[in-house]
């Protein structure tokens, strides 16, 4: 049985008082409200780590957005994927398109991060996807193998059974433009084909891959209910209490 997972990711988004207050809020609601096995994360700024994990751990778990390559030393402003575990994190997003696209960070650092953050027992939450031009120009699926060969295809097959994929079409990021349950299925699978060519049938079966990129409490289960998307990565709407606990609901719906 693969995972079912909710993850949000609320980015450079909310001061401290306003994230503790938000988590809060749907820790109390997910608790009350869930019926189902699915995981429910929020992968807050570094600030609001510790006091969030303090909080809620066991209801709702706590994610990083990023982690640094190395363990520690003169990388000022940085911070080590031991550091966030030191604080009860659970998970850390890799790889997620604004850290490609505006930190330049490849494919090849990715893979670095990736295996800092296994070192250090998180779960990486690896994502890849394409632009608006490669899907138009029909290149997607390349780019799509190549993320993944680069970033996560070095590992051993015990390491990689411990990653969750996330497919996350850049055009889809905060436009509104939900890839169409279609489309990310689609995806979806060729994802999991790539998974058991490289290691097994086995492996690909039992690896959770969500879909991000304009995911809402409208569009969710349709998106939940194909075959080869195991749950979501929440940009937007996990800022808001109510859409968010909506969305972890809609696995059952
Ligand atoms: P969005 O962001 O839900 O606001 O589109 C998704 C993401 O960036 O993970």
């Amino acid at each position: 049985m693969r995972k079912k997972i909710v993850a949000g990711n609320w980015k450079m988004n909310l001061d401290y008082a306003s994230g503790v207050s938000l988590f809060s809020e749907i820790v109390n609601m997910v608790r009350d409200e869930k019926n189902g096995d699915q995981i429910a994360i929020i992968c807050s700024p570094y600030i609001h780590l510790n006091s969030l994990a303090k909080l809620g751990g066991e209801v709702v778990k706590i994610g990083a957005q990023n982690c640094h390559q190395n363990d520690n030393g003169a990388f000022t402003g940085e911070i080590s994927a031991g550091m966030v575990k030191s604080v009860g994190c659970e998970y850390v997003i890799i790889g997620h398109s604004e850290r490609r696209q505006y930190f330049a960070e490849s494919n090849e650092l990715l893979a670095q991060k990736t295996v800092k953050a296994l070192e250090n027992d998180l779960t990486p939450l690896f994502c890849i996807g394409e632009t608006l031009d490669e899907r138009n120009n029909g290149s997607y699926f390349e780019v799509l193998k190549t993320q993944l060969e680069q970033g996560v295809f070095g590992l051993s097959a015990a390491d990689f059974s411990k990653v969750v994929i996330a497919y996350e079409p850049v055009w889809a990021i905060g436009t509104g433009l939900t890839a169409t349950s279609a489309q990310a299925q689609e995806v979806h699978a060729y994802i999991r084909k790539e998974i058991a060519a490289k290691y097994s049938n086995e492996i690909a079966e039992a690896t959770s891959i969500l879909y991000g990129g304009s995911c809402n409490p409208k569009n969710a289960a349709e998106l939940f209910a194909q075959q080869d998307i195991d749950g979501g990565l929440i940009g937007g709407a996990s800022l808001k209490s109510r859409d968010f606990v909506d969305i972890v609901k809609a696995f059952n719906s």
